[in-house]
C-alpha cells in the first residue's frame, strides 16, 4: 500500500511567505531563516512547487519572486477567508493522495474535530458512488472531504448528503455565475452534464452517528474531459470559458456548507428540502429512468421528501418514496 505524507507546515509556510511578499524579492537565507529550514530545502521545495505550475522566479543567489498568486488549496492560501466558522478551521493538505474520503474517515475513527477538511491537489484512487472512480487530475479540480459530528440520527444520513448538494449549488453560483441544476440526490449539472458529485460516508451504531464525511468533487479548470466522460460530465471552465480560482470556490463551499448545515440543525430538514425543490428541475414533473436495486423503469418526479427520499408517480399511477438509487433525466 502506498502511503500519502500530508503537506509539509513549513512548505505551507513558504508559500504564505512568498504571497504575501508577492511584489518582491524574497533572499533564500531570509525564506530559511522564517521558516526554519536549511538553504537548499528551500531550493528544492522551490523546484517542486514550479513542478506544479507556480509561477517563480528567481534562484539561490537572487532570491525568489512569486509572479502570480498560485492556485493551490494550501491552508496558508484559504486561513484569511475561513477565519470565522468551525468547518475548514483545521485544514489537512495533500499534494497527492488515493482518496480524500478514505484519509477523513481514518481521521474520524482517530478522533478528528467536526468541520475537519481533508483536501487534495490529486487523487490517485477517487471514489464516487456505486464504486466508480472520480476522475481527479492534479490541479484541475477540487477534491475534499470534511468532517462532521452531527447530533443527530444515523437516519439523518440522505439529508446531510441534500445540505452539501443545496450547499454546493450555492457556492459555485456565488463563486463564478453558473447556476447548476441539481439531479437526486446530488449531481450538480451544468447543461445537462456533471460538473460536481457528492459522495457521503458515516460510522455509525444503530442509533447513534460518529461521524459522517462528506466528499465532494468539482471539476472547476479541465480543458478536456476524458473521452469516455465527455457525454456525461463537464467542467466550469468548459462551461463558462475562463479560468476559476479553485481557492475561492472552496472556500465559498466551506462557508455555504456552514450555513447549510446550520440551517439543518436550527430549522430541520424540511426547511433543506424546500431549497432543494427551488434549486433542481428535478423535484417535480419531471420524466426520469430510475435504476435502483438491478431494476430500470420510468416514472415522473412529484416532490421530495424531508427524509431525502425522492417522490415518484409510476406510469401505472403508483406513488413510490425512492430512498436509493441512480436517476436520469428522460429526453
Ligand atoms: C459521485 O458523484 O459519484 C461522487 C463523487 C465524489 C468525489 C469526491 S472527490 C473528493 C472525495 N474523495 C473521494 O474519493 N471521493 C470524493
Amino acid at each position: 500500500m502506498t502511503t500519502f505524507p500530508p503537506t509539509d507546515r513549513r512548505l505551507d509556510k513558504l508559500v504564505q511567505l512568498l504571497s504575501e511578499n508577492a511584489t518582491v524579492v524574497v533572499p533564500g537565507p531570509k525564506i530559511a531563516a522564517e521558516i526554519g529550514v536549511s538553504r537548499s530545502t528551500v531550493w528544492y521545495w522551490i523546484e517542486r512547487l514550479r513542478e506544479l505550475g507556480v509561477a517563480i522566479k528567481g534562484h539561490p543567489s537572487t532570491g525568489y519572486q512569486l509572479t502570480r498568486l498560485p492556485d493551490l488549496l494550501m491552508p496558508s492560501l484559504l486561513r484569511p477567508e475561513l477565519s470565522e466558522g468551525e468547518l475548514g478551521h483545521k485544514v489537512v493538505h495533500y499534494f497527492r493522495i488515493d482518496s480524500t474520503n478514505t484519509v477523513a474517515l481514518r481521521l474520524a475513527a482517530e478522533g478528528a474535530a467536526h468541520g475537519t477538511v481533508v483536501v487534495a491537489e490529486e487523487q490517485t484512487a477517487g471514489r464516487g458512488r456505486f464504486g466508480r472512480v472520480w476522475f481527479s487530475e492534479r490541479s484541475s479540480g477540487i477534491y475534499f472531504s470534511i468532517v462532521l459530528r452531527p447530533p443527530l440520527a444515523p437516519t439523518v444520513a440522505p439529508v446531510l448528503t441534500l445540505v452539501a448538494g443545496v450547499a454546493a449549488q450555492a457556492a459555485l453560483e456565488r463563486a463564478t455565475g453558473l447556476a447548476a441544476d441539481i439531479r437526486w440526490p446530488n449531481d450538480l449539472l451544468l447543461g445537462g452534464k456533471k460538473v460536481c458529485g457528492i459522495l457521503t460516508e458515516m460510522s455509525a451504531e444503530v442509533d447513534r452517528l460518529h461521524a459522517a464525511v462528506i466528499g465532494i468533487g468539482v471539476n472547476v479548470n479541465h480543458r478536456q474531459i476524458p473521452e469516455d466522460l465527455r457525454s456525461i460530465a463537464t467542467s466550469l471552465s468548459l462551461e463558462g470559458g475562463k479560468v476559476y480560482s479553485r481557492a475561492q470556490i472552496l472556500t465559498a463551499l466551506l462557508r455555504e456548507l456552514e450555513q447549510h448545515y446550520g440551517l439543518l440543525l436550527e430549522e430541520g430538514s424540511e426547511a433543506i428540502a424546500r431549497r432543494w425543490m427551488d434549486v433542481s428541475s428535478y423535484g417535480s414533473g419531471k420524466q426520469i429512468r430510475v435504476l435502483a436495486g438491478g431494476s430500470e423503469f420510468e416514472a415522473t418526479t412529484i416532490g421530495l421528501d424531508p427524509s431525502g427520499a425522492l417522490r415518484i408517480r409510476r406510469h401505472d399511477g403508483r406513488d413510490e418514496l425512492l430512498v436509493a438509487g441512480e436517476i436520469v433525466a428522460v429526453r
